[in-house]
């Protein structure tokens, strides 16, 4: 899996591949993080960051595909691939795992977190994980469409100020 790599096509004609993120991406992933604003930061990490450190962004690239998988979504822009989008998951129990998202804000609302969230779904069920978790604010809406989206019929429950997605693949 470590090698997967698929296109797409947005539904204004632009191709966005999406693959494994590799070792190699470190400076690509970091670039993306800056890119990010801080309530999409906020949105996926619960906290107010203004950075997110250089230990943090090797432990995010240091995946081992089959415990902690990582897909990227990379567009063109300017003549150069751009990472605009990450997924992730991680297993937690066994044939459970905990997924997580981000696109870049300039990226988001055209369809990438959906064919992220296709990919990443394949890829699980795949590897034989029954069944995808998520925290979620309960106000971010776009995420929750995602998994609703997904194909994959979420559950929600609602906790203290979070709302937690299960997704079962079978
Ligand atoms: C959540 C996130 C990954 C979704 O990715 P995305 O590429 O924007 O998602 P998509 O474009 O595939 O779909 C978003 C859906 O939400 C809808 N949406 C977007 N903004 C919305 C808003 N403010 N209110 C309601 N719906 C909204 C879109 O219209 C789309 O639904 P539709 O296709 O039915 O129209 C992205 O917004 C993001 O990175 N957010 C910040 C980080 C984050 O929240 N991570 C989640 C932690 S688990």
């Amino acid at each position: 899996m470590a090698t997967y790599s698929m296109l797409d096509t947005l539904r204004d004609g632009r191709r966005v591949e999406t693959r494994a993120l590799q070792p190699d991406d470190q400076a690509g992933f970091a670039h993306a993080i800056s890119r990010a604003s801080s309530q999409s930061l906020y949105r996926r990490f619960f906290v107010f960051k203004r950075y997110v450190s250089e230990a943090e962004i090797a432990s995010f690239v240091n995946v081992d595909f089959v415990n902690h998988v990582a897909l990227i979504a990379v567009m063109n822009e300017g003549g150069r691939p751009v990472i605009v989008g990450g997924a992730r998951y991680v297993v937690s129990k066994p044939s459970q795992a905990e997924v997580a998202f981000a696109v870049v804000d300039a990226y988001q609302g055209q369809g990438i977190g959906t064919i992220l969230m296709r990919h990443l779904g394949a890829i699980a069920r795949q590897a034989g994980i029954n069944e995808l978790v998520a925290d979620v604010l309960p106000e971010n809406i776009p995420m929750l469409r995602v998994f609703e989206r997904s194909g994959f019929s979420p559950t929600t429950k609602r906790g203290l100020g979070i709302v937690q997605v299960t997704l079962k693949l079978l």
